[in-house]
C-alpha cells in the first residue's frame, strides 16, 4: 500500500498496516500521471512462497484471481464512499519490485490506484 508517507503491507490477521519503508513510492509504481497526485496506490503481491500447497503451474492463476476479487471490493467500496478507482497493469514491473525490497518469490500482480474523481 502506496502511501505519501510510506509504503505499507497489510497484515490481515491483525488488521492493520506494517510500515515497509518511510518513503513515497507512488511515483515508482505508474507511467500514467494521475497515480502521482493519487492519494494511494494498492499493490497486489503474490507470495509464491507461502503457495507450497498450489502446484507451482497454478500459482499464478490462483494469486490472479485472488487480486480480481480484492480489487473488485476495492471498486465496491469507492463506489459506496463516491472514490475513484482504477486497476492497473502498465507500470514499470522492475522498479517498483525493487523500491518495494520484494524477494523472486514475490511478484506484483496488479496495482490499483485510489482517489477523488474529477468533478
Ligand atoms: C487487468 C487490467 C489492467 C488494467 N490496467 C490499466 C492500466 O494500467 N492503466 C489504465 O489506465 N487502465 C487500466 N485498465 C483499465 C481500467 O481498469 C478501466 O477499465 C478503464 O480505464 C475504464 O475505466 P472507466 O470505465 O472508469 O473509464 C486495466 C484493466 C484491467 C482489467
Amino acid at each position: 500500500m502506496a502511501l505519501p508517507q510510506g509504503l505499507y503491507r497489510y497484515e490481515p490477521q491483525r488488521h492493520v498496516l506494517l510500515l515497509i519503508k518511510a518513503e513515497d513510492v507512488r511515483r515508482v509504481t505508474d507511467y500514467q500521471d494521475f497515480v502521482d497526485n493519487a492519494p494511494l496506490d494498492l499493490v497486489y503481491v503474490a507470495d509464491h512462497g507461502r503457495m507450497k500447497m498450489v502446484p507451482a503451474a497454478q500459482r499464478e492463476a490462483y494469486a490472479s484471481v485472488a487480486a480480481g476479487a480484492l480489487s473488485q471490493n476495492v471498486y465496491l467500496f469507492c463506489a459506496s464512499q463516491g472514490l475513484g478507482t482504477v486497476v492497473r497493469a502498465w507500470f514499470d514491473r522492475d522498479a517498483l519490485t525493487k523500491a518495494m525490497g520484494l524477494t523472486n518469490d514475490q511478484h506484483i500482480l496488479l496495482t490499483q490506484t485510489v482517489g477523488y474523481a474529477k468533478r
